[in-house]
This record gives C-alpha cells, sequence and structure tokens, in this order.
C-alpha cells in the first residue's frame, strides 16, 4: 500500500477505575489506504466502539487512550490539543453512528445542519452553502432534495436519516469515514443500499472508511480487508477473500461458522433479500471475559478446542499469516477443528 490515509500504531485504551486502569483495548495496529475498506469484527464488547471513538479523539471518561498513535495523513491526532481536534474533525475524518438520531439535532431541519457542517469548515457563502447541501442530498440519493431540506429528521425513515448522517459526514469531504454499525437497526434491503452508498462513495471520492460491525456476512462483499478483535486485541487481519476461504484463528472459524446460511459459503454473495430468515448456523460456545477478569494468555482459551498450557499462560503475539496477521500460538493446526 502507498502511504496510508489513516495508521493506527499500538492502540491501548484503558477504563480508570479506583483500583487502577482496566484495559479494553490492547495493542491494536492497522491502517487504511485511499480508497479503501477495511472491516472491524469481533462479538459485543470487543472494543470496536472504543477504537472508533479513538479514531476521532473521542473515548469518554473514565475511558482514556494510555498509548500508541493515531495518524491521519501523516499527523498523530492524539497528540493534538482540542481546538485542533475539532479543525480535523469533520473537515479530515467523520463518524457516522447505528442512531442517526444522537448526531442529528431534532429542532433544525435537515438542511439547516448539513449547511451547518459546511459552514464550519469552509468559508463559504450561505448561498453556496445552501447549494452544496442539495448536491449532498443528491449525493446520498435522497429523493427529491429541495423538498427534503426543509425536513425534520424525526420525519424521516430510519434509511433517509442514516443518509442525511452520511451526507452531514461528507460535508468536509473528509479523507477517512468511520461507520459504526451504521447499518445494524435498518432492514436488510435498506442495509445493502446503504452499504452500497458507502461502497460508491469510497470509490468515486476515494473515502478511506473503517466500517465496524458485528455481523461478517453483511460487510463481507465490499470491505477489502477485515479485522477481527477478540476481548480488545487484534487476533485476526486478512484480505476478504483469504478470510473467508481459510480463516486462521479459531475465534475467526467460530464468527464465520455463525454467519447466517449461505453467506459463510459464498463470500461476494452480499445481504440476502429482505425477508430471507437469517438463520444462524452455530454458535461459539461460552462468552467473552469481562474486561476485570481477562485470563493471563490467550483470551479465548476459555472456549477454544486447541487450548494448551501455553495459551493459558501466554498472549500469543501477531505473526505474517497468508495475506495478514494472526495471533494464535497454535494458528498453523487449527485446521483440525
Ligand atoms: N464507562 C465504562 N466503564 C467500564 N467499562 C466500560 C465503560 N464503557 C464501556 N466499557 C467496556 O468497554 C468494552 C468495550 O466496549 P465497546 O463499546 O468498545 O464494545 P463494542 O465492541 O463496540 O461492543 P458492541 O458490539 O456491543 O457495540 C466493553 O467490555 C464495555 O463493557
Ligand atoms: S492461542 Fe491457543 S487458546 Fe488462543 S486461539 Fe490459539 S489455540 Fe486457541
Ligand atoms: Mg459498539
Amino acid at each position: 500500500m502507498s502511504d496510508p490515509v489513516l495508521a493506527v500504531d499500538g492502540l491501548s485504551i484503558a477504563f480508570q477505575t479506583r483500583r487502577g486502569p482496566l484495559p479494553a483495548v490492547r495493542d491494536l495496529s492497522f491502517s487504511v489506504g485511499r480508497g479503501e475498506m477495511l472491516a472491524i469484527v469481533g462479538e459485543s464488547g470487543c472494543g470496536k466502539s472504543l477504537t472508533a471513538l479513538a479514531l476521532l479523539g473521542l473515548v469518554p471518561p473514565p475511558g482514556r487512550v494510555t498509548g500508541g498513535t493515531v495518524r491521519l495523513e501523516g499527523r498523530d491526532l492524539l497528540a493534538l490539543d482540542e481546538a485542533a481536534l475539532r479543525h480535523v474533525r469533520g473537515a479530515r475524518i467523520s463518524m457516522i453512528f447505528q442512531e442517526p438520531m444522537t448526531a442529528l439535532n431534532p429542532v433544525l431541519t435537515v438542511g439547516e445542519q448539513i449547511m451547518e457542517a459546511i459552514l464550519e469548515h469552509e468559508p463559504v457563502s450561505r448561498k453556496a452553502a445552501r447549494e452544496r447541501t442539495l448536491a449532498l442530498l443528491e449525493r446520498v440519493r435522497i429523493p427529491d432534495p429541495a423538498r427534503r431540506f426543509a425536513e425534520y429528521p424525526h420525519r424521516m425513515s430510519g434509511g433517509m436519516r442514516q443518509r442525511v448522517m452520511i451526507a452531514m459526514a461528507l460535508a468536509g469531504a473528509p479523507a477517512v469515514l468511520v461507520a459504526d454499525e451504521p447499518t445494524t437497526a435498518l432492514d436488510v434491503t435498506i442495509q445493502a443500499q446503504i452499504l452500497s452508498l458507502i461502497d460508491e462513495l469510497r470509490r468515486e471520492q476515494g473515502t478511506a472508511v473503517v466500517f465496524i460491525t458485528h455481523d461478517l456476512g453483511v460487510v463481507s462483499r465490499y470491505v477489502d480487508r477485515v479485522l477481527v478483535m477478540y476481548a480488545g486485541r487484534k487476533v485476526e487481519e486478512r484480505d476478504t477473500r483469504d478470510l473467508f476461504a481459510d480463516p486462521f484463528h479459531p475465534y475467526t472459524k467460530g464468527l464465520i461458522a455463525a454467519q447466517p446460511r449461505g453467506l459463510a459459503a459464498r463470500p461476494q454473495a452480499g445481504p440476502g433479500p429482505a425477508g430471507v430468515a437469517r438463520e444462524r448456523l452455530t454458535e461459539i460456545p461460552g462468552t467473552v471475559p469481562a474486561l476485570a477478569a481477562m485470563p493471563p494468555g490467550c483470551a479465548f482459551a476459555p472456549r477454544c478446542p486447541l487450548a494448551d498450557d501455553r495459551c493459558v499462560r501466554t498472549v500469543p503475539p501477531p505473526r505474517p499469516a497468508g495475506s495478514g496477521l494472526v495471533a494464535c500460538h497454535h494458528a498453523g493446526e487449527s485446521h483440525a477443528i
């Protein structure tokens, strides 16, 4: 890859408690190039949202970034003060969330708030900002932009609100778009529309996308690479096709086996048609350990059929494997599962 737009190195995040720091994300490294889409996947609580927030300098207390760097176009965001960060957010890196109403202001019309987002980052006239807003609404395929401009967000459907949030996120023409489960609350047909819209934007505008999800099947058609997290650590990172064809980590194998029927076998198939039952094949037995009760070795050991003494004692370091990395003492042998 040429110089990555976003390069995260050794990111660690912990919650400050009376008993000392409780690590939630540990030593996480990844990078995303121009026009590339990376998925971060993993079960609830593995640290996906904390990672997303850290990319924008928004980890809420008592959480705190305790180590690492987040370089955006070469500049370490974690070293910037709040004023400088505000300048970067929205302009060079933007975020979209699962629930658009957390980002949208209920008392402003959709058009007014997109205009405000433009005016915040650029010294253009209100007339020019209005024109850009209409173009953005059209860009995210909102029908009849002139009428929608004057509408309030709560009068729109979930899918339309999600499009408005994407339009706002694009107002400053950012180099990186971080999407934290933006389709999870939507029905399958709308999910597919939003995903293909994000895919189109990155192809046409070269936006680098970090797409966070717990549903590997939904994103498999669109993403170039997948980073699998477990209990705050990266356990595998591979090109999408390779990951589906031959997952190395026992947890990744479990995740793929747990995808709804059809998606696991056909990674390029994308989301199924509306109304198709999203049947789970197998669930991974057991649960993710609590932050305060993390085992000293591999965090997956209590659920892993290959776990031995070494796994219980020492954390497996990430090492090169195929088109990426895997962190497992027995990755080469895990074909036995
Ligand atoms: N204020 C807090 N104090 C202590 N722990 C917290 C706090 N907020 C979040 N956590 C813990 O941090 C961990 C990571 O949370 P995060 O929200 O990043 O998970 P996630 O992967 O996004 O999960 P989900 O799929 O449910 O959105 C979780 O174990 C969570 O319980
Ligand atoms: S390091 Fe050991 S316990 Fe952890 S995933 Fe690999 S085989 Fe399983
Ligand atoms: Mg989350």
